[in-house]
């Protein structure tokens, strides 16, 4: 939806627009272009950071996002981090001082990047937390994601579903769990959606798990952290824990892997332990891989975040903002220094029943690269 083209009422908030392209006039009553508002798009420059590309969902959320708002004007400069903190912030820091009006990011450590956009914030640029918060700082102005608790709940609650818990089984069944990177603060709400599900199961003793790992209390999420959501720490940690407690034959019935890295980790510990089954495993972001993996059967369910849903609610905001409007968000997510407006876009799980209609009908992915051909 193109906000910018829409009637702008000139108002006090074109105070607050940010730099470059002039301050512009008003020609009042019903214009409805963006230059009614004093910004013309191609005046404002944008800068998109990305935490890295070895997911291929941020290459996707990256690209696409330039590309849409190429489409409406604006410049646009993409950088990705390549997984390291350091590279992140200076990046955020050049795009400050190369006058970013607009500055959209994707924390790899979302306190860490505090610092590079409290000065985006005193150059002047709006501050958007993309997919992951930026903590600790009021230089933020505006968050957009999935909402990341739910997330957490339908791989809990497809666990349940699957292993018939909400039918009254009463197992004992064996379940492993991890959570994502410590340094997310994404992977705490994703634990604690999962564990609102098979938390009470846990207490009366219908799940268990063999190695022990599992958090004293939601809290403590971060004593099962992956570590940078990598994959082959995830492998590792998984053939350990087969190796020393699930060597004996004893079956191993689902594996709450928060995304689909971990996923991906746990199917290859899965296949090196040479069981003649796979148990539940849950993921996140469909990635191509992990479609795939689903449609063999390898991997159970994974949780379809639309990218192009994301970059709308993202580019909705920045035409606003230009416009000199206030975006309209939902709600607030707190950063720890300030309640942040948010828009959330909805998650929706995935399995082999719903690949076609969900993901190719949608065009996210092709058949063929579903696997389904
Ligand atoms: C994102 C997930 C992603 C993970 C690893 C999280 O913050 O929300 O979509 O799988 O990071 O990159």
């Amino acid at each position: 939806m193109k906000t910018w083209m829409k009637t702008v009422a000139m108002g006090a908030s074109i105070a607050m627009l940010i730099g470059a392209g002039g301050c512009g006039s008003s020609r009042g009553g019903s214009a409805t272009s963006s230059e009614a508002s004093g910004k013309d798009p191609s005046s404002i420059s944008v800068g998109i950071s990305m935490p890295e590309q070895q997911l291929e969902r941020w290459k996707k959320d990256g690209s696409n996002l330039k590309q849409i708002l190429e489409k409406r004007g604006y410049k646009v400069i993409l950088q990705y981090a390549d997984g390291k903190v350091d590279q992140q912030t200076s990046q955020i820091q050049n795009m400050a001082n190369q006058g970013a009006d607009i500055v959209v990011i994707a924390s790899l450590d979302g306190v860490a990047t505090g610092a590079a956009a409290e000065t985006a914030k005193d150059n002047g640029a709006t501050v958007i937390a993309y997919d992951r918060m930026i903590m600790n700082t009021d230089a933020v102005d505006y968050y957009t994601s999935f909402d990341n608790t739910k997330i957490g709940e339908m791989q809990g609650e497809y666990i349940v579903k699957k292993l018939g818990l909400d039918q009254g089984k009463k197992g004992p069944f064996n379940v492993e769990l991890m959570s994502g990177s410590p340094d997310d603060n994404n992977a705490k709400y994703y634990f604690e959606g999962s564990w609102s599900k098979l938390g009470q199961y846990f207490e009366s003793g219908v799940l268990q798990s063999r190695s022990g790992k599992v958090p004293k209390s939601v809290d403590d999420w971060q004593t099962i952290g992956i570590q940078n959501w990598d994959r082959q720490k995830a492998q590792a940690e998984m053939e350990n824990r087969i190796n020393s407690f699930y060597g004996d034959g004893e079956r191993l019935d689902a594996v709450l892997a928060p995304n689909d890295a971990l996923a991906l980790g746990t199917v290859n510990a899965v296949e090196s332990a040479g069981w003649d089954y796979y148990p539940i495993i849950t993921g996140q972001d469909a990635e191509k891989a992990n479609v795939q993996a689903i449609v063999q059967g390898r991997q159970t369910m994974s949780v379809y975040k639309d990218f192009r849903k994301l970059a709308d609610i993202t580019a909705g905001i920045i035409d606003d903002v230009v416009a000199g409007k206030t975006p309209k968000t939902q709600e607030t997510y707190p950063n720890g220094n300030k309640d942040v407006p948010s828009i959330m876009a909805v998650p929706e799980a995935v399995d082999k029943d719903n690949v076609k209609s969900l993901l190719v009908d949608s065009g996210y992915i092709s058949a063929e690269d579903a696997g389904l051909k």
